[in-house]
């Protein structure tokens, strides 16, 4: 508290009146669940520029790359371990036939991406340079087929094309297209949104099809396919009632979309220009998602109490107007501060409901929603978001720790919610990690946390905020937001005292 008394109140965001402690229980020696370090995932898809220009940029262009692909992304991506890239879509997916997609470029046909922008596609980006690039970045593909425009034979064959090992029609096409050995394809989509844009089914009916479709999506030799049903849009219960009901233990993971939009789909509202109650409503609506999980987990445990069924989340983030001047098809947008506490709130929930979700894909990694990285042709730059993920890697696949925490409250015109949220983990090496977001954009926090069954000796961390919670990176100014090491967190007996500042992620480290 010493310290905190000689640093200017101004500074840390404190009103001379001292604010009650926040109070944080971390049971390190505790924990039963490992959370997934596929819910660090990410979402591509044939959508504006996220695929070309974003990652595809050709073997002739002056761009570095490899094999076509940019290789400033390829190496930011795996600066923040990328487990996992789902692709081609989103409703993308629904109207995609792969065969398209395969051979020589110059012969592949073309296509209107009719979703996004009414573009043509031409099919340069496909199977073998999607699965390039999944083996550039370490991260296991995740594919979502076809089932809106698709046929059972045509999504069955795209998974014979990609892993049988042996004599096949297709395994014989795929070594013609230049791939002799086959891919290990663990996640696959058995379609998108198959409420809506990827068919406008009923659940009943999605859940024949999906039966008839993951039927001959087979597992050849030791490659086990994980087979991912479409689920709800956000609060579709009876979605998750039906599938579980009626395909249960068929599908390995069952899907959820949810973004977070602060104001409505009409005008969902700026990326950058917003004021205090657009801000307290995105966090808000951003905490919603734990409501949700929590509630579909609820009807999946009736069906599937040992939970062998995950939830794949496998599109999420915050949804805004297009930046100005740019293709409204394009879905195109800036990303501040206010985005990096949203993903790391959301990385928290997804952390705390790890026994069952198994699988989160923000959407959409580059140039496209709440994209991590953006890129101006030759240009790249690193979004508030991907310092977030930067700062929550150390949680992949690390046990969660059990904690309790007792949180100030951040509060707006006669709304309040906690300030506060916070994950804890242990990892193989038995470090544990803590990570931190203070939501109040006007008030630090004193927090007193107690680490509970652990000699702890060393204290080290990182922090992510700014002066003002609209602030962003530019092209002109790249750096604006980004990490920094964080020194004040004290260690005393056991007891550590942290000063949080207001607007900001923390990530702790205690050895
Ligand atoms: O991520 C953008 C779109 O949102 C996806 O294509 C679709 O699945 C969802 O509606």
């Amino acid at each position: 508290m010493k310290r905190l008394i000689l640093l200017p109140l101004a500074v840390l965001g404190l009103s001379s009146q001292a604010l009650p402690q926040n109070k944080l229980v971390v049971n390190a020696d505790q924990g039963k669940e490992t959370i997934d370090r596929h819910i660090y995932g990410h979402f591509s898809e044939h959508l504006g520029r996220c695929i070309y220009g974003g990652y595809w940029v050709g073997e002739d262009s002056p761009i570095p790359n490899t094999r076509g692909i940019r290789n400033d992304v390829v190496q930011a991506l795996r600066n923040i371990q990328i487990p996992n890239l789902r692709w081609p879509g989103g409703c993308f997916a629904d109207e995609y036939h792969w065969r398209d997609g395969v051979g020589p470029r110059s012969q592949r046909p073309k296509m209107v991406n009719t979703h996004w922008g009414g573009v043509t596609e031409d099919n340069s980006f496909g199977t073998h340079e999607f699965l390039d690039l999944c083996e550039q970045l370490g991260c296991e593909p995740y594919i979502t087929g076809n089932v809106g425009s698709g046929s059972v034979e045509e999504m069955s064959k795209w998974v014979e094309y990609i892993t049988f090992d042996g004599e096949s029609p297709m395994s014989n096409l795929r070594k013609q297209n230049g791939r002799e050995a086959p891919w290990k394809v663990k996640f696959w989509g058995v379609g998108n949104e198959s409420w809506g844009c990827g068919g406008n089914m009923t659940a009943e009916f999605y859940a024949d099809q999906y039966r008839r479709y993951a039927t001959f999506c087979r597992s050849y030799g030791d490659n086990r396919l994980y087979k991912i049903a479409c689920g709800p849009n956000d609060a579709d219960y009876r979605w998750t009632e039906t599938l579980m009901k009626n395909v249960g233990n068929r599908m390995n993971g069952l899907s959820l979309h949810y973004y977070t939009v602060p104001k409505t789909w009409g005008d969902k509202g700026s990326a950058t220009q917003f004021d205090e109650a657009e801000y307290f409503t995105t966090i808000q609506k951003t905490l919603f998602m734990d409501e949700l999980l929590a509630k579909h987990s609820t009807i999946m445990d009736r069906y599937d109490p040992q939970k062998r069924v995950g939830i794949i989340t496998d599109e999420w983030g915050t949804w805004y107007n297009v930046e100005p001047e740019t293709n409204p098809g394009f879905l195109y947008q800036q990303n501040t501060l206010r985005d990096a506490i949203v993903a790391a709130v959301n990385l928290n929930i997804f952390n705390a409901h790890c026994d069952r979700v198994k699988m989160a894909n923000l959407a959409q990694t580059v140039n496209v929603l709440q994209a991590v990285i953006l890129t101006d042709k030759e240009k790249m730059l690193l979004t508030p978001t991907y310092w977030a993920y930067y700062l929550y890697k150390v949680h992949q696949d690390a046990t969660l720790l059990p904690i309790s925490l007792k949180s100030n409250k951040y509060e707006l015109n006669g709304k309040a919610m906690d300030a506060v949220s916070v994950s804890a983990s242990r990892n193989a090496a038995g470090k544990i990690h803590i990570t931190l977001v203070n939501i109040d954009p006007n008030k630090a926090q004193a927090i007193e946390a107690e680490l509970r069954g652990v000699a702890a000796q060393k204290i080290s961390g990182k922090i992510l905020t700014s002066a003002k919670i609209s602030d962003y990176n530019s092209f002109g100014n790249p750096n604006a937001v980004s990490v920094k090491d964080f020194k004040d967190a004290k260690l005393s007996k056991g007891i550590l005292s942290i000063s949080l500042p207001a607007k900001s992620v923390l990530m702790l480290e205690v050895e």
